[in-house]
């Protein structure tokens, strides 16, 4: 297979936060940012890692060296994770020239590692054709991110960059994942969805992510279900009540109300009502800081200040603990919205956050 380029977006998460290793729902949609990759197969066994973003001169692995805990740390372990992933699943990848470009930011909760992994999994399918469909990819990738990087997380991000589609967020049961591509086109609809990266860093590799993730599977085990997904959220008071660690029980509550608010937004964008999924966006928020405790003082203050200043509804999307807002505003009101937040940060003395608008874009692909 010719050379050629490959681009992979990053994500956000409409709703459905910290459901996916808890086999519930999500419904992320693709940004129009991008990870680029530039690549062309070499047959030495060698993998050479470049990044325009990275800063410092290429990496050169052995592809056949490749093993969970002997990378050199850093951005290269994503790419590398995923050709020993790919490896190991029996896919006969080998060495590649790639060079990474970015406009996605990083450590703004919007998936850029999901996309740099992604995208190095679509262009080795392509360059040693291995024949792989895109959700399989995915499930490689977040093993890659699993096992060889060292980070618990669920299959969402990898799911939204490789199967996202334009014009639609990603209705994805991480427990079968069976997708449902729902039409979402905010412009369409007078309304403007705004992310809000706060620039606080988050790191899931720190811990308190796998905590939360412990704790999930702690309360499946009390209630004697496989995952969280299995309690209906008509049987939550009765599930809460078999629950004696208020730690516990404050998390289950969260991933039952959440898979729940992911049904309802679903419900009202069907029945052609986005305006009216604000308030869902905002009980997330409250959830999550709340009861799941992953939220920040900043996000909370773009929430706080967003909702003051007229927006529809607001909520932290991804993992937490900095990272990025969403805010949902009917078009006319986003000046003030933008005005109010950007003011409130100054006047509490933070960095100033990058505001831009989302628009639903499309998945992994190739390039040229
Ligand atoms: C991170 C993880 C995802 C998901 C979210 C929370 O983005 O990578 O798998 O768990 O946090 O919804």
């Amino acid at each position: 297979m010719r050379d050629g380029v490959w681009a992979a977006p990053g994500r956000v998460n409409l709703i459905g936060e910290h459901t996916d290793y808890n086999d519930g729902f999500v419904m992320p949609f693709a940004l129009p940012h991008t990870t680029v990759l530039t690549a062309a197969r070499r047959d030495d066994g060698v993998l050479r890692l470049h990044s325009a973003d990275a800063g410092g001169g290429p990496v050169e692995l052995r592809v056949g060296d490749l093993a969970p805990g002997r990378g050199p740390g850093g951005w290269t372990d994503y790419p590398a994770g995923v050709v020993w992933a790919l490896r190991e699943a029996g896919h006969a990848a080998g060495g590649a020239d790639l060079h990474y470009e970015s406009t996605i930011p990083t450590g703004a909760g919007l998936s850029s590692s999901a996309a740099l992994e992604v995208v190095t999994a679509l262009a080795l399918n392509d360059l040693y054709e291995l024949g792989l469909e895109r959700q399989r990819m995915a499930r490689l990738c977040r093993r890659a991110e699993n096992v060889y990087v060292g980070a618990p997380t669920g299959i969402m991000d990898q799911t939204a960059s490789a199967c996202c589609t334009a014009g639609h967020a990603l209705h994805l049961d991480t427990r079968d994942l069976s997708q449902r591509q729902i039409p979402f086109d905010p412009a369409a609809l007078g309304l403007e969805l705004l992310i809000v990266d706060t620039r606080v860093k988050h790191a899931h590799s720190d811990g308190e992510y796998g905590k939360r993730r412990a704790g999930c599977e702690a309360g499946a085990a009390t209630l004697g279900v496989a995952a969280l997904r299995d309690v209906p959220y008509e049987d939550l008071a009765r599930a809460l009540n078999r629950l004696d660690d208020p730690r516990v029980r404050a998390l289950v509550r969260h991933v039952v109300t959440e898979d729940h608010r992911v049904e309802r937004v679903i419900g009202l964008l069907r029945a052609g009502q986005a305006r009216a999924m604000g308030p869902v966006l905002t009980e997330g928020h409250a959830s999550l800081r709340d009861d799941f405790r992953v939220s920040c003082p900043e996000l909370d203050l773009v929430v706080g200040t967003a909702l003051a200043a007229g927006a529809l509804g607001a909520r932290m999307t991804g993992g937490g603990f900095g990272g990025s807002a969403i805010v949902l505003t009917d078009v006319p009101t986003t000046p003030t919205v933008t005005k109010s937040v950007l003011e409130a940060f100054a006047s509490a003395g933070h960095a100033e956050p990058r505001i831009f608008t989302a628009t639903p874009s499309r998945g992994a692909t190739r390039l040229s």
